[in-house]
């Protein structure tokens, strides 16, 4: 086990690449079990959650060759092999095998997943999608049971605006019999990359990016090479740092448009931001303003970039209120930047940041991904060392953060804990 150490109040200044999106990467990786000749996916972010599915693609007999980069995979032999438990259960994203196996094979057992613990994630909507197609679905001893004797059509009307439902079901549907309608579906860019890798493969799916999705199902999908997109939210989280302690710092590989609701903030902020084609430039400014943040569904504020933006926040003059509409309960690294000075009380779904505070170096734990972002962002901030521990949760999601960051001036670096420290976290 490793910790990420950090001597905080450095200027950054420099070009740091964004790598590929990890909330797309993940769903890439198991919709090519519906092709029937092997997938190249260029740009795949070198992460853990991409490592785990490479080896769950291997478990049921596919091949997942990956350079850290560009990945080759090959489903011809793959067979319908149960999953309850076991490497599914370390990643959330693991669902999708759900509605990948059950489209190709038309059965799938697979534990019910992990990933950060953000309060209830349920799946319902997703398992009302296959449900419609079709599918016989039973939750038995934490793992969900799929079987179909054949998928059909169908027109599903999303009770929550999901994510992760709508790209299950556009997995499952692609093989089907006829034509699937995907009504109140989720618009992000994840779910029009899949689509795009699908579509390469030979599937017939229009209005992926609104929110009525058209599937008209093939009998046959074959193998194609697809590029990535850039991770939006490893690029708002390094704007993010940029905005708290940058002299110029410019993103490169963003799709500006992806990020447009951060971007608006930063400026209400008095963040000096310019957008290019492909890259963003983000410098600070002495004097950052109080804002209110509220996470909505694409193409609003994400979830995903509440927790850095908080630690933000504790710069700017006046009272910000950050509320999260999507997870109420994701506030687990408030507690960790009180411990940094920060002053932040939580109240509902909000929590409320009066600023501004000059954060101080501490011994802090991620209790998950984006709350190890916001610790990372807290310590570049801080004055003096910053020791950060579950670094196993950001290694899930971001690619190289450590060297990405000291390329542009920061004094970080990582080092192994000893056994006490171990114990003392496991103890915490
Ligand atoms: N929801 C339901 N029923 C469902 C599915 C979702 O009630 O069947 C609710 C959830 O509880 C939540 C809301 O709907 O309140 C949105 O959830 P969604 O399904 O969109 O989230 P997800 O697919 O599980 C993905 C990302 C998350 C990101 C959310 C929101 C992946 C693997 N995960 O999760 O990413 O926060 O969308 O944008 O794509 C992260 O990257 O740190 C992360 C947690």
């Amino acid at each position: 086990m490793e910790k990420i150490k950090i001597i905080g109040g450095d200027p950054l200044r420099g070009t740091i690449k964004v790598s590929g999106a990890k909330n797309s990467a993940v769903a890439l990786i198991p919709a090519t079990i519906l092709a029937d000749s092997p997938v190249t996916i260029e740009g795949l972010p070198d992460i853990s959650d991409v490592r785990i599915l490479g080896d769950l693609i291997e478990e049921i007999g596919g091949t997942f060759h990956f350079d850290g980069k560009k990945a080759v995979i090959d489903p011809t032999n793959m067979v319908p092999m149960p999953m309850p438990n076991g490497k599914v259960k370390k990643l959330r994203a693991s669902y999708y095998l759900m509605g990948a196996m059950l489209g190709r094979f038309k059965k799938a057992v697979v534990g019910l997943p992990g990933g950060c613990h953000l309060g209830p994630r349920p799946i319902d909507q997703h398992i009302k999608g296959f449900e419609a197609l079709g599918a016989k679905v039973t939750n038995e001893q934490g793992a969900i049971y799929l079987r179909a004797e054949e998928l059909r059509g169908a027109r599903i009307f999303l009770d929550v605006v999901s994510v992760g439902a709508t790209i299950n079901i556009m997995l499952a549907a692609v093989r089907a019999k006829g034509r699937t309608i995907i009504e109140n579906a989720a618009k992000e860019p994840e779910i029009i990359d899949v689509a795009t890798l699908l579509s390469n493969m030979g599937a017939n799916i229009k209005g992926a990016g609104t929110d009525v999705i058209r599937i008209d199902g093939v009998e046959k999908l074959s193998g194609c090479r697809h590029s990535i997109i850039p991770d939006r939210i490893e690029a708002g989280t390094y704007m993010i740092a940029a905005a708290a302690m940058g002299k110029e710092v410019v993103i490169d590989n963003v799709i500006p448009q992806h990020v447009e609701s951060l971007t608006a903030k930063l400026r209400e902020m008095g963040v000096h931001v310019e957008t290019s084609d492909d890259q963003i430039l983000v410098s600070s400014v002495p004097d950052l303003k109080a804002v209110d943040v509220k996470t909505l569904v694409y193409p609003g504020f994400p979830t995903d970039l509440q927790q850095p933006f908080t630690s933000l926040l504790t710069k700017a003059h006046g009272t910000s209120v950050v509320t999260d509409t999507i997870y109420s309960a994701r506030f687990k690294h408030i507690d960790e930047l009180r411990r940094m000075n920060a002053s932040i009380k939580v109240e509902g779904c909000s929590a409320i940041v009066t600023g501004p505070v000059q954060l101080q170096g501490a011994k802090v734990k991620a209790s998950d991904l984006r709350a190890g972002a916001a610790l990372v962002i807290a310590g570049l901030m801080a004055e003096g060392l910053t020791e950060i521990a579950g670094v196993e949760h950001i290694d899930r999601g971001y690619s190289n953060l450590v060297d990405k960051l000291a390329g542009i001036g920061a004094t970080i670096w990582r080092e192994k804990m000893t056994d006490e420290e171990i114990e003392q976290v496991k103890n915490a």
